[in-house]
């Protein structure tokens, strides 16, 4: 039997999800095709994946000044926005950083193709947007983010009696520092995640637990669900992913080596298991304990702070992962303390003024307003 390969347009395909999902095509070379490839500045990786997985279409940064590079593969620059509509493209993986993705998501949308999600950025600021919009489009949107996957693969074949989702955190490469010495940690101490290698942004966002506090938003959004209904437990060894408590109170748990493969294989199959020789296989007798701790709420302040913003809907998401976004920037720059990362979102967001039922402008506008007031503000800490 002839099996139809799935056509992918990858956003973000030479990151660290966007590298991840071209593996798994790598290992399925007969389930999927790749029709496009978008990144921003990284030619010679993209020039790489080029060679490799021949896609029909390519997006990167205009302003490169490498752009040059498509001459000698006889290819134009076309806009993310334009590449997922491609009557070829069946899912749309959305990996980049920032908001980027949030309007190719919306034409991928409006175009009925399925979205596998790993920019979380895009569905916190724009939840209640995406969420009609899809509900509209007959559209479905995989999680790729392993917690909110593991949440997805717990719920299935479940009709309901969902009680509470339970996320797990790592607490990253801050949990075993005295809160004391923030102020002296390096960039490189707080790359060092113990646990997962990803991208800079998400590794600091992970110590700060604003990365949790946004799948915590993610959740709510994808499944539907209240917000008293997410806990978020510590969990240092990342070997249960998530967790879903039903009405009766069994608890389902998913587990696995910390891979962000599998979640990304799970989601491209659309549910459907698939070995993989190429995944690591947990050896439960080697984990010796599993731990779960409550978060230590004077340890990682940004949650709490994030969160209350967050719940808040209109654009208050939007002005949160604008100015998280630079906050973590400066640090990695060196600009700014770890600790500080705190204060200047405190600082910039006391100054938003949000806007009632935004549009997708007013909600792109925000994010902008507060990286740029954050570049200021961050001059007088
Ligand atoms: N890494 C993980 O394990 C993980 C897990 C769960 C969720 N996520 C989420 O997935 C997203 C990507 O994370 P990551 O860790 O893969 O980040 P990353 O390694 O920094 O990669 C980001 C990718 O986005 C591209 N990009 C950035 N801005 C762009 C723009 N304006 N237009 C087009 N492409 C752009 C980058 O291109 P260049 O390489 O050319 O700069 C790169 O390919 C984030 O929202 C993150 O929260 C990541």
């Amino acid at each position: 039997m002839v099996i139809k390969k799935k056509g992918l347009a990858i956003l973000g395909s030479t990151g660290s999800i966007g590298t991840q999902t071209l593996d798994i095509v790598r290992s399925f070379p007969n389930n999927f095709k790749v029709i496009g490839l978008a990144a921003n500045n990284n030619i010679a990786c993209l020039k790489n994946q080029i060679e490799e997985f021949s896609p029909k279409s390519i997006s990167f940064n205009p302003s490169s000044p490498n752009k040059h590079f498509l001459k000698h593969f006889s290819y134009s620059n076309i806009l993310m926005e334009d590449m997922v509509k491609d009557p070829d493209v069946d899912i749309v993986i959305a990996a980049t950083n920032g908001c980027s993705s949030l309007k190719p998501i919306i034409e991928a949308i409006n175009s009925k193709k399925n979205i596998g999600l790993a920019n979380k950025e895009s569905i916190v600021i724009a939840g209640k947007l995406i969420s009609q919009l899809a509900k509209k489009n007959d559209v479905n949107i995989y999680p790729l983010d392993s917690e909110p996957n593991a949440i997805w693969q717990c719920i299935k074949g479940e009709d309901s009696g969902v009680n509470k989702l339970i996320l797990t955190a790592s607490g990253g490469a801050v949990r075993n520092e005295k809160t004391n010495n923030y102020s002296n940690l390096t960039p490189e101490q707080v790359l060092n995640h113990p646990n997962w290698k990803m991208g800079g942004k998400i590794t600091i966002d992970s110590s700060t637990m604003i990365n949790k506090a946004l799948e915590v938003a993610e959740s709510h959004w994808l499944f539907n669900i209240g917000w008293e209904q997410i806990d978020v437990v510590m969990h240092p060894e990342s070997i249960i992913h998530s967790m879903v408590e039903f009405d009766d109170g069994s608890i389902k748990a998913q587990l696995s080596h910390p891979d962000m493969r599998l979640p990304i294989q799970y989601a491209l199959f659309e549910q459907k298991r698939q070995i993989n020789p190429k995944l690591t296989r947990l050896d439960l007798t080697k984990i010796n304990q599993l731990n779960f701790i409550k978060i230590e709420q004077q340890k990682y302040p940004c949650f709490d702070l994030a969160l209350e913003f967050l719940k808040l809907n209109e654009t208050w998401p939007a002005a949160l992962c604008g100015i998280d976004e630079t906050a973590v920037e400066l640090f990695l720059k060196n600009k700014i303390k770890f600790n500080q990362i705190y204060t200047l979102i405190e600082k910039t967001l006391s100054t938003h003024k949000p806007k009632d039922n935004p549009n997708i402008h007013q909600i792109i506008d925000s994010y902008n307003w507060a990286k740029e007031e954050g570049y200021q503000l961050a001059k007088e800490l």
